[in-house]
């Protein structure tokens, strides 16, 4: 059919989100010889402007899914002839989870379950099927210890709730039917391309621009923070290398509180900006319900077995990243604006118009 060969064909769902875009600009160049399916059906998580670099590469196509619609996943799957999928599309913030959990059960639960039962029916082509997963799984460590991959999971949140049941429906499928899987649960990842509601964009917007800094309650929980290019590079790696049904705990060793986390925001850009001190603006405000107080990750598993270790320090990936920010006002306002929605429009709608 004149149609190209690719060594694999690989559907990454997500992939316009935080880390899925991260992942697409690792991978694309980087394996010129795969192809790479982007599905997503881009909620407000979704920026395709992110990949404007990638989006005219040979082995880069984007498919405009939601992966609850079965029907629309299957037609794609076998136009495609997908080999393997890097599973990332989830609903992802707490808060919203807490105020809205319903997409949360169907995006993260049935549309796992939809993409596990698609990646079972190809289990002829060596299918494999990778599971992004979060260490909010397991819960909230007290002031000591680490998760491990056998840590049991106590999942706290809507959010983390369905990211457990999905763990659990990967898990499931390789033991009863035999499906290639791997999971991975890493911590919170920071970096560029983050939406601006979560802690380390949504500081950096608000302090910039003289607004409260809003710390939930005491400002003493603990989170151990990865750079999205270190998560990505695990993933890369736990793809293509991880054993068959392996879980993997992927994190930085960066465990720091919010507050301190706030403050040191605070001090790179009152350095960089040449203001007043702007900690001044940290406001404390009612606390999250059902707040996990620490989160810290053992990866020794994944390092002794793969060999990945990070390759940011936290220093270093911390001050780069308030610098992308910097230097990307005005893709944080056209995300705050909504702005980047339109992108879609104007790049897909209108070229399926003209074919
Ligand atoms: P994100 O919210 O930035 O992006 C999610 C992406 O999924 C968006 O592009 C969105 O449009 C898409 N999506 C949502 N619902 C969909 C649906 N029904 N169909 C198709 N696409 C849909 O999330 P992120 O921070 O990039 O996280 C990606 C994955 O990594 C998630 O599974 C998350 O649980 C996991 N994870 C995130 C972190 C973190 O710190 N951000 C840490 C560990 C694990
Ligand atoms: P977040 O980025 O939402 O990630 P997660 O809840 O998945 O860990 O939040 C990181 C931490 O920062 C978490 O302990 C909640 C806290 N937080 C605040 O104190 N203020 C905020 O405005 C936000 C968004 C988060």
């Amino acid at each position: 059919m004149g149609q190209r060969s690719y060594a694999k064909r690989i559907g990454v769902t997500g992939g316009a989100g935080f880390i899925g875009s991260n992942l697409l600009l690792h991978l694309v160049p980087r394996y010129p010889d795969y192809l790479f399916v982007n599905i997503d059906c881009l909620t407000y998580a979704g920026n395709l402007m992110n990949l404007e670099s990638i989006e005219s590469k040979d082995n880069y196509c984007f498919e405009k899914i939601d992966i609850r619609q079965f029907e629309t996943l299957l037609e794609c799957f076998d136009r495609h002839d997908l080999t393997g999928v890097i599973h990332l599309a989830a609903e992802s913030h707490v808060d919203r989870s807490i105020t809205g959990p319903s997409a949360f059960v169907s995006t993260n639960i049935n549309g796992t379950f939809n993409l596990l039962e698609l990646a079972r029916g190809r289990m002829d082509r060596g299918f494999r099927f990778h599971h992004v997963s979060t260490d909010e799984v397991y819960g909230s460590l007290g002031e000591t210890g680490y998760f491990t991959e056998q840590s049991p999971y106590r999942p706290n949140s809507p959010y983390s709730a369905s990211k457990a049941a999905g763990d659990h429906l990967v898990r499931a499928y390789h033991e009863t039917y035999g499906l290639d899987v791997v999971t991975t649960n890493c911590s919170n990842n920071y970096g560029p391309y983050q939406f601006p509601e979560k802690l380390i964009p949504l500081m950096i917007r608000n302090a910039r621009a003289g607004l409260k800094l809003p710390v939930y309650g005491d400002g003493r929980n603990v989170r151990d923070w990865l750079h999205v290019q270190d998560h990505c590079e695990a993933i890369d790696l736990v793809f293509h290398e991880g054993s068959k049904g392996g879980s993997y705990n992927i994190g930085g060793h960066n465990e720091i509180t919010n507050l301190e986390l706030v403050q040191r925001i605070c001090a790179i850009l009152t350095d960089r900006l040449g203001t007043e001190p702007l900690d001044r603006l940290i406001t404390f405000v009612e606390d999250r319900p059902g707040h996990d107080r620490r989160y810290a990750i053992d990866a020794s598993y994944i390092q002794r077995e793969l060999g990945w270790k990070p390759r940011y320090t936290f220093a270093d990936g911390l001050a780069q990243t308030v610098q992308w920010y910097l230097d990307h006002t005005n893709w944080m306002e056209r995300c705050v604006s909504g702005d980047y929605s339109k992108y879609y429009d104007r790049m897909y709608a209108d070229r399926r118009e003209m074919t």
